[in-house]
């Protein structure tokens, strides 16, 4: 992209097109210390009590700089390479990591393991690198007292508590209020469709697992809505479009949210998938569509449920899986409690936790 200048005009040149800068845009962009806060890169003035009809005086190209006088008497230096990162549309951070696509062939997938200083690591900008690209990373190694899943939480972004609490205990109890607290087989699923927002990242945290059934599963929803939408189209605008209830019912509270099984962009592209086939509810639409919709749901839940798009594994003690409860489907084999102890910890954050972390790693290594 260049800037070029005519008669006090300011011009983006992309190669494709040419189109002037409205000189309120670059008004708003003023640099000086008096204007803006150079820690916080806050605005030190607020722009809507400025003049509607600012105009520049006088602009000029001074090598990597466009320097302006405004009719306010206001001047400024901005750097062209920043004015050119504003106009690309994505988020240049995290929409720049490409999602892999995997299924049960996925192989050597890198473990990160912890370490001193992790948190401000160039492992721990990696480590998020790997968690975009394929919605999962295992940590090895982590500290098991405490409930240090919580400080591991707080020290990427912060806890997102639920009505599960700030962290909740994976065991099998008496009286469970969830079928995850007790020692059934739990296919696929992802967690808390119900609540609105759902939890971005679900984080587990194995303390003891003296049992051995209990594997972890995990399903790319990526990779499976992918393959509906190019091998059953019908299905994948069904379930992309029907809205469904999703209801969580607990003796202090009820969550509720209606959400279509795959949830979609503006620009059609890929954005989140629910699925917990105990909790939705489709209302009531023409017999023709709900046959189609429930045909659509039943291919899905095989496609969830087949061993062609599963992993499974053991989590060891120590080892930690940080998740992405939009993207993935999680699960588990049953387990006997009478081998022993199977005790896994848990809890949510949300996605602006990585991708804060992320951006603060990418300028703290200049990468
Ligand atoms: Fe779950």
């Amino acid at each position: 992209m260049k800037i070029e200048l005519n008669q006090n005009k300011v011009f983006y040149n992309n190669g494709s097109e040419k189109k002037e800068i409205h000189p309120f845009w670059l008004r708003e962009r003023v640099n000086g210390e008096e204007y803006l806060d150079k820690g916080t890169q806050q605005r030190l003035f607020d722009p809507t009590s400025l003049s509607s009809d600012i105009s520049i005086n006088k602009a000029n190209i001074n090598e990597n700089y466009l320097e302006i006088d405004f009719n306010d008497g206001v001047t400024s230096k901005l750097e062209i390479d920043k004015i050119a990162l504003e106009f690309s549309k994505e988020d240049i951070v995290i929409k720049s990591i490409e999602k892999t696509k995997w299924d049960s062939r996925l192989k050597n997938i890198k473990n990160f393991q912890y370490q001193k200083d992790f948190y401000e690591s160039k492992e721990m900008h990696d480590l998020l690198v790997s968690f975009y690209q394929y919605g999962f990373v295992i940590i090895k190694n982590i500290p098991t007292s405490k409930n240090y899943i919580v400080e591991f939480a707080n020290s990427i972004g912060s806890v997102r508590r639920t009505n599960f609490g700030e962290y909740f205990n994976v065991k099998s109890k008496p009286d469970p209020n969830d079928l995850a607290y007790t020692s059934l087989a739990l296919a696929p699923h992802t967690d808390n469709p119900y609540r609105n927002p759902v939890p971005c990242i679900q984080l587990l945290h194995c303390i003891e697992s003296k049992v051995s059934g209990g594997l972890s599963s995990l399903v790319d929803g990526y990779t499976v809505t992918e393959e509906l939408r190019s091998k059953f189209p019908e299905f994948y605008e069904i379930l992309t479009e029907v809205k469904v209830r999703f209801r969580f019912i607990d003796k202090e509270v009820i969550l509720e949210t209606i959400s279509p099984l795959i949830e979609l962009n503006d620009d059609k592209s890929f954005k989140q998938v629910r699925f917990s086939p105990r909790l939705d509810y489709v209302p009531i639409l023409d017999k023709e569509k709900l046959n189609l919709y429930y045909q659509a749901r039943k291919k899905l839940s095989e496609m969830y449920n087949s061993e062609k798009y599963r992993i499974e594994f053991k989590l060891e003690p120590k080892d930690l899986i940080m998740m992405d409860n939009h993207r993935l489907l999680h699960g588990r084999t049953s387990y006997e409690t009478k081998e022993g102890e199977r005790f896994l910890q848990g809890c949510y954050i949300d996605f602006d936790s990585t991708e804060g972390k992320l951006r603060h790693l990418k300028r703290k290594f200049n990468l």
